[in-house]
């Protein structure tokens, strides 16, 4: 699914949109350069929860938990070396996780089980388009020739 998203308020609508299809154990990858939205997008699912206070960038807690229903965790790993010993892997089970800086978990999670999220610069805006777990090769094999 591809998108243009001409302002940071349809950045946090479009994250409310595909959000509602997330529960516990699903994994979201959020893809993008620097300043992009991806924490937009985070804040956006958020308030689709109910969440009323603030989404901070978890750039140096690397990690924010969130009591929503379901439960959220925040992870933006731009500054981790490694992600072992932070014990996100033991909060996936449980919690939607959306994952800001992704490439830094070296490898442990499959990519192909995650959603992804990509975000680009749009000359004012943004573009985005997002994949479903295993969505690459099923969408494949259900296209038609
Ligand atoms: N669709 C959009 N159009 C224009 N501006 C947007 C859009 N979406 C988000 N923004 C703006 O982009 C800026 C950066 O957003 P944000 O902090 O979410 O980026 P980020 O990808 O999380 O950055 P970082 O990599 O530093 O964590 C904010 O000012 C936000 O309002
Ligand atoms: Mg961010």
């Amino acid at each position: 699914m591809e998108r243009r998203l001409a302002s940071a308020e349809e950045t946090r609508a479009f994250a409310a949109e595909v959000g509602a299809a997330w529960g516990p154990g699903d994994v979201v990858l959020l893809e993008g350069e620097l300043g992009v939205g991806k924490t937009t997008f985070v804040r956006g699912y958020l308030r689709s929860l109910g969440w009323e206070q603030a989404v901070r960038s978890p750039t140096f807690t690397l990690l924010q938990l969130y009591p929503t229903v379901p439960p959220v965790v925040h992870a933006d790993l731009y500054r981790v070396g490694s992600t072992q010993g932070l014990g996100l892997e033991e909060l996936l089970e449980n919690h939607v996780a959306l994952i800001e800086w992704p490439d830094r978990l070296g490898g442990w999670l499959d990519p192909d089980a995650c959603w992804r999220v990509t975000l680009e610069f749009d000359g004012e805006g943004r573009r985005v388009s997002v994949r479903a777990p295993g969505g690459g090769a099923a969408a494949e094999r259900r296209a038609p020739d």
